[in-house]
Formats: C-alpha cells, sequence, structure tokens
C-alpha cells in the first residue's frame, strides 16, 4: 500500500499540523466548502427540475449542512480539516510514488485532555506557521524522486528501469532517516564507503547510511543544516506521550531525538534531575515545558509544587495554582523552603514507619491512603543560592537528593554555572540524572557529565541528557511550550483557570511560615474546613496539618505496582562488578599509587565474563553513581572516585 513518507512521531504530527486549524483557507477547508457549495447547487438543481417538493428537500438539505456545521463547534470542525489533509497528504505522496511500510504510529490529533478530568491540550499553542511549514517540507513529499536522482548519479543503479523504494521517512529538528529497500546486489557495505559521494548527490552536508529495521534495507540519515524548534503540544499529543501518561507517575519530555523520536522520562524513576547551562541556552524553558507537561497530566490533590526561583520572574506565573505551595524568591525564603521539605520529607518518613511501608507508593498500596502525594521541588538557579547561603543550601540539598525520593519528594535543581563551588561534589553525587544544555567549554561538560568532549551545543533548548537507567548521552532538542514567552505565558494562565475552577482537593503539605512570600489563596471548591488551603500558621516551625489517617499493625497486602523504569538494582552482576573496583583499589592504594584507576575493559571484560558492551553499560552505571570517572586524557583508564567507605563495603 502506498502511504505518505511522514512514518513517524513527528515528522507526520508536523505535516498534518502544518495545515492545522490555524489556516482557515487550508488547502482542505477549500476543498470540503466546494464540494458542500456543489452539492448544494446539485441538490438546487435536482430540486428546481423536481418541482415544489424537489425545493423543499434542496432547503432541508442546506439548512441541515449549515445546522450540522455550526453544531459541530470549532474544535471538531479543525479536527476534521486535520484528517482531510492527511487524507490529502496520503494522496500526494501516492502521486509522488513514495513506498511506506506503515501508517503513521501517532494519532492525527487528539485536542482533548491526556484523560477525563485534566486540562485539554488545545490550551497550547499550536507550532508556528513558518516551523510548520519547514517541517512539512522536511517530511512531505520528494524523498523517493531525491533518493533516485541520488543513487543513479552515484552509479548505484545499472538499468534505467530500476527503482528504489523509500520505506519510511522519520523526521526531526536535525536530521532526517530515509529508510530504502536495496535492489538485489547493491550491498550496505557499498553505500556507507560512499557517503560523501551521496551526501554530495543529495546536496547536504553530512549523510550515513546504518542498516534499516527490515531485511534488505538502508537507512539514510540526512542531517539539516539548521534545527528546527519543537512545540510542546506536538509531542504531548502523540499516542507515545499518551501510553506513557499511563505507566508514569510523574511524566516529563526531555525533548525529541534528531529525527524526531520524544524523549520522555519519569521523574519518579530518575528521582530528581541536574539542569545546567548557560546563560540563554534553554534552562528556565525546559523547566516551564517540565512544569507544564505536570500541570497538564496530574491535578493537585496527586501532585504538589515548591518553586525557588531567585531571579523572581522565571516562575511567579505558577502563583495561584491550587498545586503551588510556594513561590519562594528571596534567600531566606528558599531556606526555608527547602527546611520545609526535609521536615515533610522526615514527617513522611514517620508515617511510613508506623505503616511498616518503605516508600510512597508502597503507603498508598498497602494503606490506600493517597492523602500523601508528590511534591517536585524546583530550584531555577542554584549558583544564586550557593553564592549567599552555600553551608545552609548544601546540606539541604544533600538530605533532600540522598533520602526525599522514597517519600514522594523530587528535586529539579537548574544552574548556570557548573563549577565545582556551585555543583559540589555532594550535590553531583546525589544528582545522578542530568540534563544539559549549551555550556561555555569543554571542561564544564566534563564537570556535569564526565564526558572528555565539547559537545558544542547550539544553544536554544539543544541539549544532552544523562539519565539513570538509560545507558549513554542522548541528544535532545527541547520543546518550547509556544514560539515565545507570550505564548507560554498565555498556556500557563489557561492551565491555572482550569485548575483554579476545576474543585479538585489540594494536598495537605506542611510548609514553614518563613517560606511563603504572599501565598495565594487557592480556590479549591470542592475543599471544606480544615483542608481548605495550604496552612501557613505563625511560628519558625512547621505548621500542624491535618492527622493522617491511623494505620493498623495488620495490612492489607497487594500487587507490587510499577513505577516508570526503576533504576537498575543492583544484581550479583553489579555487586560483583563493584568488588572488582574495590579491589583495584585497595591494591592501588597499597601500592601507593598516584592515581587509583580501574581495570581495562578487556580485563574486566574477562573478569566478568560478559560482553563488551555489557562492560560499558555497568561502567556508564557506575560514573552515574559517582564510583569512577571518564579520564581526563581519552583511551586512559578511568578513574576510582568513590569514597573509602563506600568501596569498603565491597572489600
Ligand atoms: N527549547 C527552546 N526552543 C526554542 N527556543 C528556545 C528554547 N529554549 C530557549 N530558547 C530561547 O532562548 C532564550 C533563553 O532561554 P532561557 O530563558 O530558558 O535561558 P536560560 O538558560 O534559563 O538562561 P538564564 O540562565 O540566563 O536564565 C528564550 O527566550 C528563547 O528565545
Ligand atoms: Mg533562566
Amino acid at each position: 500500500m502506498r502511504l505518505p513518507e511522514g512514518g513517524a512521531l513527528l515528522s507526520s504530527k508536523r505535516s498534518v499540523k502544518q495545515s492545522g486549524g490555524a489556516d482557515k483557507h487550508s488547502f482542505a477547508q477549500r476543498g470540503l466548502l466546494l464540494v458542500l457549495a456543489a452539492g448544494a447547487l446539485a441538490t438546487s438543481a435536482a430540486g428546481s427540475g423536481a418541482g415544489h417538493a424537489g425545493k423543499v428537500a434542496a432547503v432541508c438539505w442546506l439548512g441541515s449542512v449549515v445546522y450540522i456545521w455550526l453544531w459541530i463547534g470549532k474544535d471538531r470542525r479543525e479536527r476534521f480539516f486535520k484528517k482531510c489533509e492527511a487524507v490529502a497528504t496520503i494522496m500526494k505522496n501516492y502521486l509522488d510514488g513514495c513506498q511506506v511500510s506503515q501508517l503513521p504510529a501517532n494519532k492525527i490529533d487528539s485536542r482533548g485532555p491526556l484523560k477525563e478530568g485534566l486540562p485539554p491540550l488545545s490550551i497550547l499553542p499550536d507550532p508556528p506557521a513558518w516551523v510548520r511549514k519547514a517541517a512539512e517540507e522536511r517530511t512531505g513529499t520528494g524523498y523517493a524522486l531525491r533518493v533516485n536522482r541520488a543513487f543513479r548519479r552515484c552509479g548505484l543503479l545499472k538499468d534505467e528501469g530500476e527503482r528504489i523504494e523509500v520505506i519510511s521517512v522519520q523526521s526531526g529538528p536535525a536530521a532526517a532517516r530515509v529508510t530504502v529497500s536495496l535492489p538485489d546486489g547493491l550491498r550496505l557495505t557499498r553505500l556507507q564507503h560512499m557517503t560523501s559521494d551521496l551526501a554530495s548527490a543529495f546536496g547536504v552536508e553530512s549523510l550515513q547510511v546504518t542498516p534499516g529495521m527490515h531485511a534488505g534495507s538502508a537507512s539514510l540519515i540526512i542531517a539539516y543544516k539548521n534545527r528546527l524548534p519543537v512545540v510542546l503540544r506536538t509531542i504531548l499529543e502523540s499516542e507515545e506521550f499518551e501510553e506513557f501518561l499511563g505507566r508514569s507517575e510523574l511524566p516529563m519530555v526531555v525533548g525529541v531525538n534528531d529525527i524526531g523520536e520524544p524523549i520522555m522520562i519519569d521523574l519518579v524513576s530518575v528521582r530528581h534531575l541536574l539542569v545546567a547551562g548557560t546563560t540563554g541556552s534553554g534552562k528556565s524553558w525546559f523547566i516551564n515545558e517540565v512544569l507544564v507537561t505536570l500541570l497538564l497530566s496530574r491535578g493537585p490533590d496527586v501532585l504538589s509544587l515548591v518553586l525557588i526561583d531567585p531571579k523572581r520572574v522565571e516562575l511567579s506565573q505558577y502563583r495561584g495554582f491550587p498545586h503551588t505551595i510556594t513561590v519562594a524568591t528571596e534567600t531566606a525564603q528558599a531556606v526555608a523552603a527547602l527546611e520545609s521539605l526535609v521536615k515533610e520529607m522526615e514527617r513522611r518518613y514517620t508515617i511510613f514507619e508506623q505503616a511498616g511501608v518503605k516508600n510512597i507508593q508502597q503507603y498508598w498500596q498497602r494503606t490506600g491512603d493517597r492523602s500523601i502525594g508528590y511534591i517536585v521541588g524546583v530550584i531555577d538557579e542554584l549558583a544564586d543560592l550557593m553564592s549567599t547561603a552555600r553551608k545552609e543550601v548544601e546540606v539541604l540539598i544533600q538530605r533532600l537528593t540522598q533520602l526525599a525520593r522514597a517519600a514522594g519528594i523530587h528535586m529539579i535543581v537548574a544552574t548556570q554555572r557548573p563549577s565545582v563551588d556551585v555543583i559540589t561534589g555532594v550535590i553531583k553525587s546525589n544528582l545522578p540524572s542530568r540534563v544539559v544544555f549549551q555550556l561555555i567549554s569543554g571542561p564544564d561538560y566534563r564537570t556535569v557529565l564526565n564526558v572528555d568532549q565539547d559537545l558544542k551545543l547550539r544553544g536554544k533548548g539543544d541539549g544532552v541528557a544523562l539519565l539513570e537507567g538509560h545507558a549513554g548521552l542522548v541528544r535532545f532538542q527541547s520543546p518550547g511550550i509556544g514560539a515565545n514567552d507570550n505564548d507560554a505565558d498565555l498556556a500557563v494562565s489557561k492551565i491555572k483557570d482550569f485548575w483554579v475552577n476545576s474543585g479538585h482537593k489540594t494536598n495537605p503539605v506542611h510548609i514553614a511560615e518563613a517560606a511563603v512570600e504572599g501565598r495565594e489563596q487557592h480556590n479549591t471548591a470542592g475543599e471544606t474546613g480544615e483542608n481548605s488551603k495550604l496552612r501557613a500558621a505563625p511560628g519558625p516551625d512547621m505548621v500542624r496539618l491535618p492527622d493522617f489517617p491511623e494505620v493498623s499493625g495488620e495490612l492489607p497486602g497487594g500487587e507490587s505496582i510499577e513505577y516508570g523504569n526503576p533504576p537498575e538494582a543492583e544484581s550479583e552482576e553489579i555487586r560483583k562488578f563493584k568488588i572488582i573496583m574495590a579491589q583495584a583499589w585497595q591494591d592501588a592504594v597499597e601500592a601507593e599509587m598516584d592515581q587509583i584507576t580501574a581495570p581495562s575493559i578487556r580485563s574486566l571484560r574477562e573478569r566478568m565474563n560478559i560482553k563488551q558492551e555489557r562492560v560499558m553499560e555497568l561502567i556508564d552505571l557506575l560514573i552515574r553513581e559517582g564510583w569512577i570517572q571518564a579520564p581526563p586524557v581519552p583511551k586512559k583508564p578511568y578513574l576510582i572516585v568513590a569514597g573509602e567507605n563506600t568501596l569498603k563495603n565491597y572489600l
């Protein structure tokens, strides 16, 4: 079957979005109106030839069309146009001669809420027209022609009638993956030796050839010179996100990779997140899209926010959300907010102890009590805080990042300066998951990511991520909520209106008075009495909130619940790997070596009796856990940096 080239998430979405509801005079709309007009003319013509009864039928027909048209509403009309447009694209590609193996995996459009009771996605802005246009140009038509022309120019097609079939095209902000099926006798290795010729024949800067997913196929990865921005709505409307929402607790969109595949994580499974990047690199935009994603996915009964914004302007728009406990802007408030989080964590641990459970998920499962929800704490600019209250802040962040996860408290900490005076060893080792935007120099990347290269990120949301539970670095483009700050602010205020009017119950969270600055009186219509708002009673200590239900000694059991992708547990294999590292450390200490280095990859492979890829995965894991560090010079052994006490546990 011949279908559109845009076989992937964003490619097809964009080509559909390109002609979405924003363009009132799109091809589909004009076509449809033409059909309606023709229908009306034909009916009235038939009616005029059929006497009085025919005329009445024609008028009724016209009246019903107009009535249905008005009745279905703007949103449905736009959705209908989009579907028409998708069909038009299919026809266009059919005529272009492009073969695609499968339909786009994602839905054409949802526009409704992600789930019943959540704000509708139509609150978010559509991609701007120029982005839709550029995306369509990249994904739309013409690849079949271009591939065949380039292959012929490179002498890869012998006979006149021989043709290369394009199986699918997947396009993202930085590249397109065009998968083609190779004719008999044309081998992948031959193509791989000819990448420069193919790039020149395509007229692009760089091109890579990789094996395709099907036998006898190859993928051409064509890099674009300019990166395209991505908007959040495109990702949230995808089926991938909808499915992810169902199996994650605190869903977050990191961005899309070069060819447009979404990168999504559950904040619960990565514990906490460190966001680094020079000024203007996209940290605040990232934090904003993360908060908006959370606010579109979780109600205030499940999620509370503690926001620390020393710059005062980045997070103020979240005041007034029923989710928001506080937006602290002064150093004293920020320290008090962090202290409150630590105390809330301790309070929860006491409750868990009484209930005989280890963490929040087990607590919910055993007691059925959901009055303790998740709290996400955000610090947008750690450097500012560290410069004014380093001692207190470091200790508090250390406590939270070490212990708060089990209590359902997760931190997102952003900083411009990844230098060791801001990201101290203590903070770094407790924030193993990192999102990094453009940094000033290679050494900065090393501080945050332990990689020995200048990644040359381009700013404006171009980033790399190192995520707990995921091997290696992944490059991504983070989405903006809209094309500019105004669009984003408007969307945030609409989401706020939605929640304020929703009548959702807010979760009681302890917060110290000192952390509260002009706290909003939340309009939580569903609440009454003591529960009706977050309280800040006078006094330096925690405020007394409603007691938690008493939990009897005998607790109902239950199936274990899967929460996202839990980080790799300490298996026998990991333990053995750590024992080898600890022994290497002990040998080096006894031999009074200057540098304590890990055994070579080869030696690790042989001693563990595993493949090199698995060794590299375990090395990645140990880097994330702060056990080892990448060598300062390439091709040298890794350095063992874990503390003496940790290492001695494995001897
Ligand atoms: N994901 C993105 N897509 C497109 N443009 C972006 C993106 N992220 C940032 N930008 C652009 O870069 C500008 C600066 O971004 P942002 O305010 O997030 O930087 P920052 O890293 O927080 O800087 P600072 O450290 O100075 O606060 C934005 O106003 C926007 O124009
Ligand atoms: Mg910022």
